[in-house]
Formats: structure tokens, C-alpha cells, sequence
């Protein structure tokens, strides 16, 4: 097998490293933007690697949606599978590249976009082969979890923690998307549609993330035996609805997601029979991410033309419905902070939303954990959670 690698920075670079020697699969040419001299020999156009007849797999590690997402139509068109590591432009595309590739007999895989080197993609795929999907979750965004450790261990500031992980190479110098929740939800976003065969818009999924999170906000969560953390949720009900949230959450001290440090991801399905799996580990970094892009490789190999295109059979477009699903939240905002009643978790996302835009910076997190707060049990006449905002079933 001969690959040719787009973007040869942390992931890519990995990639060329654990491929180096092995007689199966060989780096035939590299396209990236600056192109270091023991690479030289292998320094390529686009234009060469898509009109090169011996190259059958484009890996992209690039990064970003555009122009990644243009190049990977044409490297399909052209008949050459693609493996990715980026997340974004899986999210922001994913019917259209997927359904191109089916087109072309191509395979798409993405393995490393969600959870770095835990093979939590092929997890959900393997499991919905013999079980039904019903939920799934967790911590997924690695730099968030490494902020939130810092703060809450270090007693960092939310600045202080980011600085860190900025000078460490955790965060990126705009770290909108890790704080406001969005690199989350894009990995949310993957996972259910993996999960549930669907295909969800990704502004659609709600998401809020820890940019406004303050030292007293960790102190309201510790009155209540919590700690916070930046994690998912997204459950499909019997008649096919999607409920679907990325959160800061109040997690119980003795919640398995409590115990994830730095940058540790967790991330959890309940299948219908087969109950709760879970899976954990690190959820970035070079040689873990570019193995998950090694075993994409490695299953493209064996298994083209059976599987061309990976993890779902169908792409139905779906929209989620948060409505009717009862939740209880801790928001602080300019008027001090308060945990609600419950409330209908479409409706608070929209009240929620609205309040940054007029101006209120809002810090807010669901409470995973109801029952232990005072009216905690729900009064009769209030609607039944549809899908109860509890952690995950214990194993
Ligand atoms: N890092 C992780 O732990 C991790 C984990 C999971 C998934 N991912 C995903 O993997 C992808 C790559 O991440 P990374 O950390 O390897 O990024 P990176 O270190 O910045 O590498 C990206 C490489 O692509 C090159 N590049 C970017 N845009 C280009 C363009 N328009 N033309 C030519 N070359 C271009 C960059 O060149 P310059 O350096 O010259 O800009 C760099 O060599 C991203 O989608 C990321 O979300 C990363």
C-alpha cells in the first residue's frame, strides 16, 4: 500500500514515523508547507499526488475545514481513500464526504478525530454490529479537562490554566474552540452519528463551554460533593428523537468522569442489551493519534472493497429535540448564581443563548446528579425526563 501524507506537523509526522520500515505500507510522497530536508525527496503538489496512479490513500492531517475540505472531494473524485485525523472538517462535512466516497468506492475513516488513540469510533461501530446504541457521552476534549485539573488542583485561574496549556502546546493561541465547547460537540456530533446511522447539523447541537467559569463556580459545585467537567450527552429515545448536549456538567465526586484528569478523555455507551461500556485514555498527542490513523490504514488495506465506507450504513439527516427533556442547571450570571427547578432543556438552551448576546457573560453547568440537591426529587405534575440527566449507569 502506498499513501502519500497532507500536513506533516505533530499527527502527520507521527504517522511517517510509525510507518518508517514496515514492508505493508510505505510513504510514497508528502504535501505540506514547509517541508523539512530529510523529507525532501518526497516534497509534493496536490496535483502529483491525486494524478498518482500508486497512491491509493491520501492521510490528512492538515487540519481546519477549508481548504481541507475541497482537497478530500477531489482526492475522492480521483478514486483515493482518505484517512483523517480532523475532526472539523468531519463535522462540518461528513454526509458529503461520506456519500462521495460510496459514490467512489472510497473508503472514509476517521478514527483519530474522536478520543486521539482510543479506539472509540471502531468501539461504537463493532457494538452497534450486534446491539443498539442507545446513549453515549463523556470527556472528549482533552484541553478543557487540562484546564479544569490546573484550576482545580493548582487553584489556577481559568487565564493562568489556559497560559499553561498554551505554553505547553495543549491549547492553541485561539482557544475559542476548546473553551466555548466546540471542538467537543464536534467530537459529540461524530459520535452520535456513528451511534444512532444519522447525520446531525453541527449547530444544532448546543453547546456551552467554560470560558466564563470562575473559582466560585468550582466552590458552589464542591457545596454539593461535584466536580465540574467539560462533558457530553446524547441519547436517542425509543421513538427515534436525538437529545443532545455538549456542558459543562457538576459531577459527582464519586462519578467515574470525576476521576479523568489532565488530559484524559472518558467516553461511555449504553447499549440496549449489552449495558454500559466505557472507554478511557489519552485523548491527544502524536504517537496515540497516529496509531488510531495506522489502524485506519491497516483496516482500508484488509478490508477494501467489503467496507468502503466507514462506520454507518445509512446518512439520514436528523435534527435534534431537546424538548420535553427535564433538566436542572447551576447558572451564575450578573445577578449571582442559582441552581434551577427543572426545566425543559430546549427552552433553558434558548434563554441561556440569548444572554451572552445581550451582553451577560453566563456561566453555566448541568447538574448530572438532581436528586442530591434540596427539592431534588421531581414534584408530581412535572414531566417525566424523557432521558434522565443522570451519569451514565454504573457498571
Ligand atoms: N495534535 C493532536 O493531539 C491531535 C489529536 C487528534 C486529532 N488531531 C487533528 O489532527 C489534525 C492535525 O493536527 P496536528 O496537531 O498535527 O497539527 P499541526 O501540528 O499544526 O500540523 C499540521 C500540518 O499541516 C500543515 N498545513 C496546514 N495547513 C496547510 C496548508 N494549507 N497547506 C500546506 N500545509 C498545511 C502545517 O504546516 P505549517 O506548520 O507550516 O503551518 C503542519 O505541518 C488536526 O485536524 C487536529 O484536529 C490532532
Amino acid at each position: 500500500m502506498k499513501i502519500a501524507i497532507m500536513g506533516l506537523g505533530t499527527i502527520g509526522g507521527g504517522v511517517e514515523i510509525l510507518l518508517r520500515g514496515r514492508p505493508d505500507i510505505s510513504v510514497k510522497r508528502i504535501f505540506t508547507r514547509h517541508i523539512p530536508a530529510e523529507y525532501a525527496a518526497l516534497d509534493s503538489s496536490l496535483e502529483t499526488i491525486l494524478q498518482d496512479p500508486e497512491i491509493d490513500t491520501v492521510v490528512e492531517t492538515l487540519g481546519g475545514v477549508e481548504p481541507v475540505h475541497t482537497w478530500l472531494c477531489e482526492a475522492i473524485r480521483a478514486g483515493k481513500n482518505v484517512v483523517t485525523a480532523n475532526k472539523a472538517v468531519v463535522a462540518a462535512h461528513y454526509r458529503e464526504l461520506a456519500e462521495l466516497a460510496a459514490e467512489h468506492g472510497a473508503a472514509f475513516r476517521f478514527s483519530a478525530a474522536v478520543g486521539g488513540g482510543i479506539p472509540w469510533l471502531t468501539g461504537l461501530e463493532q457494538i452497534k454490529r450486534a446491539d443498539k446504541i442507545d446513549a453515549l457521552g463523556g470527556i472528549m476534549n482533552a484541553t478543557c479537562n487540562l484546564i479544569l485539573s490546573r484550576m482545580i488542583r493548582n487553584g489556577r485561574t481559568l487565564a493562568e490554566a489556559l497560559a499553561e496549556a498554551q505554553a505547553e502546546g495543549y491549547a492553541e493561541r485561539d482557544p475559542s474552540a476548546d473553551i466555548d465547547g466546540l471542538d467537543a460537540r464536534r467530537k459529540l456530533l461524530i459520535s452520535a452519528n456513528t451511534a444512532f446511522d444519522c447525520v446531525l447539523p453541527e449547530e444544532s447541537v448546543p453547546a456551552f463551554g467554560i470560558r466564563h467559569l470562575q473559582p466560585e463556580d468550582l466552590e458552589a459545585a464542591a457545596v454539593w460533593h461535584c466536580t465540574v467537567r467539560l462533558s457530553n450527552r446524547a441519547f436517542r429515545e425509543e421513538d427515534g428523537r436525538i437529545r443532545i448536549l455538549t456542558a459543562p456538567v457538576f459531577v459527582p465526586l464519586d462519578d467515574p468522569e470525576a476521576t479523568v484528569w489532565d488530559c484524559g478523555n472518558r467516553l461511555w455507551c449504553q447499549a440496549a442489551r449489552g449495558g454500559l461500556y466505557s472507554f478511557g485514555g489519552i485523548g491527544a498527542g502524536r504517537f496515540s493519534t497516529a496509531q488510531s490513523v495506522v489502524q485506519d490504514l491497516l483496516d482500508i488495506k484488509e478490508k477494501t472493497p467489503e467496507r468502503p465506507v466507514f462506520y454507518q450504513k445509512g446518512f439520514a439527516p436528523a435534527v435534534p429535540d431537546n424538548r420535553g427533556w427535564m433538566t436542572r442547571w447551576y447558572v451564575r450570571g450578573a445577578a449571582g448564581s442559582c441552581i434551577t427547578e427543572w426545566r425543559d432543556t430546549a427552552e433553558f438552551v434558548q434563554e441561556i443563548q440569548a444572554r451572552p448576546a445581550a451582553g451577560e457573560p453566563v456561566f453555566t453547568a448541568l447538574i448530572v446528579c438532581p436528586s442530591a440537591l434540596p427539592g431534588g426529587s421531581r414534584t408530581s405534575g412535572t414531566a417525566a425526563p424523557a432521558a434522565p440527566a443522570a451519569a451514565p449507569p454504573r457498571a
